[in-house]
């Protein structure tokens, strides 16, 4: 069968979510029968952050619809019914097998082809398998991943089977703190397992992380910094009981949990688009090599304005949102104009964040340069129940590049925010940042 759309989106993930609420509400919109969204995920988009934080929870755990696109900025949630009555088909649990660039056609692994005007290539990222470093077992039912509601679900359950028992984290980036956080959450003993000498190490100082660390050791997680899982100890039915380390050690583990880092789901494209770091290559438009097709989400690497044109590609929720939009608000105007090129690149301020235990991060800008912290770094201070508050101001010839802020209020992480967009200058930065702290955000 063949089928023909003015615009596709092709992925069902966060960024597809937004870029199809854009398109309908840019202008006059698009029709009915207009738009087509193919994913090979079996739900309608959603807020992938939820995963790992609502969904794991013991008691009152987050479950779809509550969770789909578009709360996690506020905005409509979108269940199906919202793209039955905009007349946009969800084609899903499909997923494209190959894409035509210069035809304009996409195939599906059902054999179906779907043709495009505008192609909007959302495909985000998947996780790194075990395999992919000489590590086998990745499918036995205890070793889990948590990518999609798939992958949570399986999660759940198998947490579920071993409350009180102990947990191997392989991983100290983002997915090995969350789900550290939540097995705790669940009474399940952690051990987390990495080659680095700091959990988070491409944005963490040693500083910061020796706060984390130190907390989650409070909360009974041990760290096995500089060492890597090499195989497992499994039983007759392929379940995993032991996680052996590169030094003969041997963890037990009723449940292990992978968080190795994410790859960008680029192949469709590849020799067809224009790559870089990793990801399909964009202009500051959201446009790729070939000017029908867009890529946002975690797969486009895009020219950042806030960053000289410096091209970055982000794995992180709010990027998704905002280049969706930039994608849908270039494709609806189609101005000529230098700025409208995206030759400056794309007016962007990077902002990260997580939430684990009690604890809120957030972080704006570039980790570049000298850091310099500032707030109370002790895990045990101030009276029971206080959130501790500190952070990291880097700072790149005297400007400010990137400031990193835990236990932030709100109007604390606007001030911050609004200080690197603007590129804030600091006199004698170090002084200056130690002794007054946020005051150089104008919060005091
Ligand atoms: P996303 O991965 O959301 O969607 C891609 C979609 O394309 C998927 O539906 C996929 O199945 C589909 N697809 C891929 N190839 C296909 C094909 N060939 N055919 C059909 N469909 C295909 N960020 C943050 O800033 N703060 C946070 O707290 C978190 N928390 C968090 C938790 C967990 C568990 C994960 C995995 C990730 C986060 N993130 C995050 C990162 C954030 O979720 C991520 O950056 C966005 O989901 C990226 O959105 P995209 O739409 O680009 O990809
Ligand atoms: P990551 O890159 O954050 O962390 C990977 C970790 O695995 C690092 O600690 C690294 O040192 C370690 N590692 C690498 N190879 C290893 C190996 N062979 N054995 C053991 N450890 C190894 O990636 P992630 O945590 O897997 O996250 C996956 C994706 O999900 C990323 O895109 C991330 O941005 C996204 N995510 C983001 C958030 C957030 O922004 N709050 C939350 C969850 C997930």
């Amino acid at each position: 069968m063949s089928r023909a759309f003015a615009y596709v989106i092709l992925g069902g993930g966060v960024a597809a979510g937004y870029a199809a609420l854009e398109l309908v509400r840019h202008g006059d919109g698009v029709s009915p029968g207009e738009l087509c969204i193919i994913s090979d995920e079996a739900v309608a988009p959603y807020e992938r952050p939820a995963l790992s934080k609502g969904y794991l929870l013991p008691r009152g755990a987050a479950r779809l619809p509550a969770f789909h696109t578009c709360v996690g900025a506020n905005d409509e949630l979108l269940r199906v019914q919202w793209y039955t009555d905009h007349g946009i088909e969800l084609f899903l649990g499909t997923r494209v097998v190959s894409a035509d660039v210069r035809r304009k056609i996409l195939l599906t692994a059902n054999g179906e082809t779907i043709n495009y005007k505008t192609l909007i290539i959302a495909t985000g990222a998947r996780a790194l398998k075990l395999e992919e470093f000489g590590v086998s077992r990745s499918d036995a039912a205890n070793v889990c991943y948590l990518r999609s509601l798939e992958d949570a679900h399986k999660m759940e359950g198998v947490m579920r089977s071993c409350h009180g028992g102990n947990a191997v984290v392989i991983g100290g980036g983002y997915i090995g703190m969350e789900c550290a956080a939540a097995l705790v959450a669940n009474e399940i003993k952690v051990a987390m397992v990495f080659p680095r000498k700091h959990c988070m190490d491409r944005l963490f100082t040693p500083k910061i992380a020796e706060f984390y660390e130190n907390y989650y050791a409070a909360k009974g997680v041990t760290f096995i910094k500089e060492a890597r899982v090499t195989s497992f100890e499994t039983l007759s039915d392929g379940k995993v009981t032991a996680a052996i380390l590169r030094d003969g050690r041997s963890l037990p583990a009723d449940m292990v949990v992978v968080g190795i880092g994410a790859r960008a789901n680029t192949e469709l494209f590849d020799g067809k688009l224009a790559m870089e770091k990793g990801g399909i290559k964009v202009n500051g438009r959201m446009q790729t090599s070939d000017a029908a097709v867009y890529a946002v989400g975690d797969v486009a690497a895009f020219p950042v304005a806030l960053l000289g044109g410096d091209v970055r590609r982000y794995e992180h929720v709010d990027c998704a949102r905002r280049t969706a939009r930039r994608a849908v608000e270039a494709i609806m105007e189609r101005s000529d104009g230098a700025e409208e090129r995206g030759e400056k690149g794309f007016d962007y301020l990077p902002f990260f964040y997580s939430r684990v235990f009690a604890l809120s991060w957030q972080f704006y800008g570039d980790n570049v340069g000298e850091p310099v912290h500032f707030g109370d770094f002790s895990v045990s201070s101030g009276p029971a129940g206080a959130r501790p508050k500190f952070g990291a101001c880097w700072v790149s010839g005297g400007l400010v590049a990137g400031v990193f802020l835990e236990g932030g209020s709100r109007e604390e992480n606007e001030a911050v925010a609004s200080a690197v967009r603007s590129r804030a200058r600091i006199g004698d930065m170090a002084a200056e940042l130690e002794s007054r702290g946020l005051a150089f955000a104008e919060l005091e």
